[in-house]
């Protein structure tokens, strides 16, 4: 089957069949489609958009490009959390521990941040000694083991996806619903669940800014992971804020380690709480419980009686980081980093927060990547002082930089503080945390 002629059908607004969408895949995956032709077809895919048969074709063909995870000899439900991404999202550290200790085997295979969206094995990395880099067989032995184990895609897992990512990175096809789905939905059905949660964000510092966007990809999303056998829902939660207290690596991690450890703060309650919901509802999934409020009921009680923090203290240990955090999460701050307060300029009520910003001027001082080859400064990051609706006072502390000197401070600093957009009156928008839910239905 010629490339040419694949591309000239969907340029010319026909539907591909199965045939042809595999015979794309496995040309690229093989190398046997050059670049700039596989670029053009993702280019008519990106106008033209998929059906949704061709985007099944898609996923399975992606899917089907590498290995699909055995977990045959795993006896606990397997689900796992998927999130869009955004600032401050660092829910997986605190989500997989919890639902572990509730009896379920979490397999999450995650990724690295890029531009203002932060990575969990980055965060991961800011942990002394941790290793994300597991083969198969120690990645499937860690969840036998311990119930949830963290690593990174390794070259087996979709290798399809892998090149067609970095493709449509550079020709400006990513934002499309289709290919966005089958790329996320190839890599978390090759986890072999039985369930998945999906945490659609939306908002300033989201992917999807618009509700209707994200609400469109949550059901696409929720669609093919049911089509695919794997009970699969999504929620939409706010990005107009940075969730929770600490942006950056090892600050986040620091505010996980808190929360499992039932010192949650009155800044961290948001990130506790998105937690709780997406963990509730993987239980919910997985028939350990059957209503979300049941399912709250036993996340509580794992939290509250330290099973969790201990689950997160075994994962640790298996994936050889310091499981010493777990005792003292101070061990994660750099005691040579610098603090810079942000200060409000004038008083008013916080309307609105350019998440983007807080996001990019984290990344700008080494807490992110521009590009993927990137090095990360574990250090450095933002601690959030100030949510939307809060009323601030001229000189009132929005936020503090954690930083390496001076002079990043003040490369972000007035950033930082353009982000807070300040008005007169409390804002009419109240911003819930959790927007909306799509796919299965629960008694709540
Ligand atoms: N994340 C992915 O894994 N794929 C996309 O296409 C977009 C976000």
């Amino acid at each position: 089957m010629r490339p040419q002629n694949i591309i000239a059908k969907k340029r010319d607004g026909k539907n591909l069949n199965g045939e042809e969408i595999n015979a794309f895949v496995s040309g690229v995956t093989d190398g046997k489609w050059a670049d700039y032709q596989t670029s053009a077809l993702l280019m008519a895919m990106f106008v033209g958009g998929l059906n949704a048969d061709e985007q099944n074709a898609l996923t399975e063909a992606m899917l089907n490009s590498g290995e699909i995870l055995d977990f045959s000899d795993i006896e606990q439900p397997k689900a796992d959390k998927h999130s869009t991404g955004g600032v401050g999202d660092k829910t997986s550290l605190i989500i997989a521990p919890l639902v572990a200790a509730c009896g379920v085997a979490v397999p999450m295979i995650s990724g690295r941040g890029l531009g203002h969206t932060g990575g969990t094995l980055d965060k991961l990395e800011s942990i002394a000694g941790y290793n994300v880099n597991l083969s198969t067989a120690e990645f499937k032995e860690i969840v036998k083991k311990c119930g949830f184990a963290l690593a990174g895609q390794t070259a087996d897992i979709a290798p399809a996806d892998k090149k067609l990512y970095a493709l449509r990175d550079a020709t400006a096809t990513v934002e499309s619903i289709p290919l966005i789905v089958a790329s996320i939905m190839s890599k978390k059905l090759a986890e072999n669940l039985d369930a998945l949660v999906l945490d659609v964000k939306t908002g300033s510092g989201a992917f999807m800014r618009e509700f209707d966007d994200a609400k469109n990809l949550a059901a696409a999303l929720c669609r093919t992971g049911n089509a695919f056998g794997v009970k699969t829902e999504a929620v939409i939660s706010d990005m107009n804020q940075p969730l929770g207290k600490f942006v950056g690596n090892a600050l986040e991690v620091f505010e996980c380690v808190k929360i499992l450890r039932n010192e949650t703060d009155a800044q961290m309650l948001r990130t506790l709480e998105l937690s709780i919901e997406l963990a509730a509802r993987m239980l919910v999934l997985c028939g350990i419980a059957e209503t979300i409020e049941d399912s709250k009921s036993k996340i509580q009680k794992v939290l509250e009686s330290g099973a969790a923090l201990e689950k997160f203290r075994q994962n640790i240990e298996c994936q050889n980081g310091d499981a010493k955090i777990c005792d003292a999460p101070e061990i994660l701050l750099d005691k040579n980093s610098v603090e810079v307060v942000v200060k409000a300029a004038k008083s008013g009520f916080v309307n609105a927060i350019d998440t983007l910003a807080i996001g990019a001027g984290v990344s700008k001082i080494g807490g992110g990547r521009i590009k993927v080859e990137d090095a990360i400064d574990y250090a450095v990051g933002y601690q959030c002082e100030k949510n939307i609706g809060d009323e601030v006072i001229a000189g009132e502390t929005l936020g503090v930089i954690f930083c390496r000197n001076n002079a990043q401070a003040e490369l972000i600093g007035e950033k930082m503080r353009d982000a807070y957009k300040l008005g007169d009156e409390k804002p009419a928008e109240k911003f819930e945390l959790i927007m909306s839910a799509v796919g299965q239905k629960h008694s709540e």
